[in-house]
């Protein structure tokens, strides 16, 4: 896995991948109103240059939220998820955020599976909050304790 910042120069391949695998896929503006924002924004790039997950984080005092993380469909369940995510904590865990937290549809799975995996646990859940075909769908909130590990 190498992982680097993205840049806008990335947004057309990040777009394709998060049309392809997400069932509300966020926008081009979403993805450049980030990168405006100096939300950390990275991308896993091969030896050949192709762009095969990305994942954004919000920095909130202290802590981070985990935006959006994606994995292009061929290259799932090879723990490139896992091991984006745990990049992702490592950094927040260098700038001494205390915390990470996310919020997930109650439907997602395998992104529950991942981030239970990665030391997430559920501490909360937000009613409705999603859209989705049948209306709506319940958000789980969940975080993870960064204090105390890497960096003592
Ligand atoms: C969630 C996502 C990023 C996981 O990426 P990945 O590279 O496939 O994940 P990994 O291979 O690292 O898997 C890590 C763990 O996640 C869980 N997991 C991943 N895919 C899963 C699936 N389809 N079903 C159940 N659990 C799954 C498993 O616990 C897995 O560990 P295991 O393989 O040892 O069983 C990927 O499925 C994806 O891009 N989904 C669409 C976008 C999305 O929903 N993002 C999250 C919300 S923003």
């Amino acid at each position: 896995m190498m992982m680097r910042a993205m840049t806008q120069g990335d947004v057309d391949a990040v777009l394709v991948i998060e049309q392809a695998v997400q069932r509300f896929p966020w926008t081009r503006g979403n993805f450049t109103d980030a990168l405006h924002s100096g939300y950390l924004c990275c991308v896993d790039e091969t030896e050949e240059g192709g762009i095969r997950g990305y994942a954004i984080l919000m920095p909130v005092v202290g802590e981070a939220e985990l935006l959006n993380i994606g994995v292009a469909a061929a290259q799932q369940r090879k723990g490139l998820g896992r091991a984006m995510l745990a990049e992702m904590l490592n950094v927040a865990r260098g700038r001494n955020m205390k915390r990470v937290f996310l919020e997930v549809r109650s439907s997602n799975v395998a992104a529950i599976a991942l981030y239970r995996s990665a030391g997430f646990s559920q501490i909360g859940e937000r009613r409705g909050y999603y859209r989705n075909e049948e209306g709506s769908e319940d958000a789980l909130v969940m975080a993870c304790e960064l204090a105390g590990e890497a960096n003592g």
